[in-house]
């Protein structure tokens, strides 16, 4: 079944992404703002949260293999006694919480399977190699490998959702990623921290993206709460209507 899936984002009053646009890191404000965002993240008390590959790279700190050669390639093949499992391998049964990292184009390399507290679980496309596959469960990180090259995200997540017994994840992901799990139906929920300042930055990212097109009127929203919380910052959770 597919979990329950919450937008948690922060944002100045403009609504941009980046917070490093918008607050110098290590100010007051972004130190606040950051401890509120966390302390709130915590409090949904969520199976899960989900990101893409920026975002992840903060957490990914490990490095690609050398042997780029196709003879290395080989080499390594042999030395294995059997093909990494497909679609899914679990690293750590005993996981509860969990990060998923969309990662399509296998380009995160992981030096340990957590992230944020969150054992972590990488989502591919189907090119993936098993040298890749190999290199995640060498550093104990579970992962699931989805059909094609684009990444069907209902199918993902319910997917994810069966294996993993989800109820809640919270998606903090960039401007594209939110975009695209709304466009697709599957955000239940968007959970605002609406920061006292202002961005102003030309062409700077929102927290949603969808093209051309945007979304005019096609996402019906129904206020679920309105909370002023610490150092000017306001709480927002919205529904989303389907
Ligand atoms: N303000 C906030 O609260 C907040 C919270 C979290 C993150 N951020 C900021 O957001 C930025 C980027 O975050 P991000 O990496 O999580 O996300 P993103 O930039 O929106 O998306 C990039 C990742 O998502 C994949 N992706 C995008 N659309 C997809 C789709 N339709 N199907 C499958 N995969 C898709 C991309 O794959 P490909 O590369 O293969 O295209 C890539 O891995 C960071 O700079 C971070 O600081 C802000």
């Amino acid at each position: 079944m597919k979990p329950h899936l919450i937008c948690h984002m922060l944002s100045p009053l403009d609504g941009r992404l980046h917070v490093e646009s918008w607050a110098k890191e290590g100010s007051t404000l972004y130190d606040a703002m950051l401890a509120e965002y966390g302390r709130l993240h915590t409090k949904f008390n969520a199976d899960a949260w989900l990101a893409g590959t920026t975002t992840m790279t903060e957490f990914a700190k490990g490095k690609a293999p050398k042997d780029k050669t196709t003879k290395d390639k080989a080499a390594k093949a042999a030395r294995r006694d059997a093909a990494p499992p497909r679609p899914w391998h679990l690293a750590d049964p005993s996981a509860r919480h969990f990060a998923i990292a969309i990662d399509r184009k296998a380009r995160l390399h992981w030096d340990k399977p957590v992230a944020d507290e969150g054992h972590v679980v990488v989502v591919l496309a189907s090119s993936v190699s098993d040298d890749h596959l190999a290199e995640l469960m060498d550093a104990g990180v579970s992962y699931l490998v989805m059909p094609g090259d684009d990444i069907d995200l209902t199918r993902m997540l319910n997917d994810l959702g069966q294996r993993l017994a989800l109820k809640t994840v919270l998606l903090e992901g960039g401007a594209r990623m939110n975009g695209a799990f709304l466009r697709a139906g599957l955000v239940d929920e968007i959970s605002l921290l609406l920061c006292p300042a202002i961005d102003g930055t030309s062409g700077s990212p929102a927290i949603f993206e969808a093209g051309d097109d945007g979304f005019k009127d096609s996402v019906k929203l129904e206020l679920m709460s309105a909370d002023a919380v610490k150092a000017g910052a306001v709480h927002v959770r919205y529904k989303v209507v389907k």
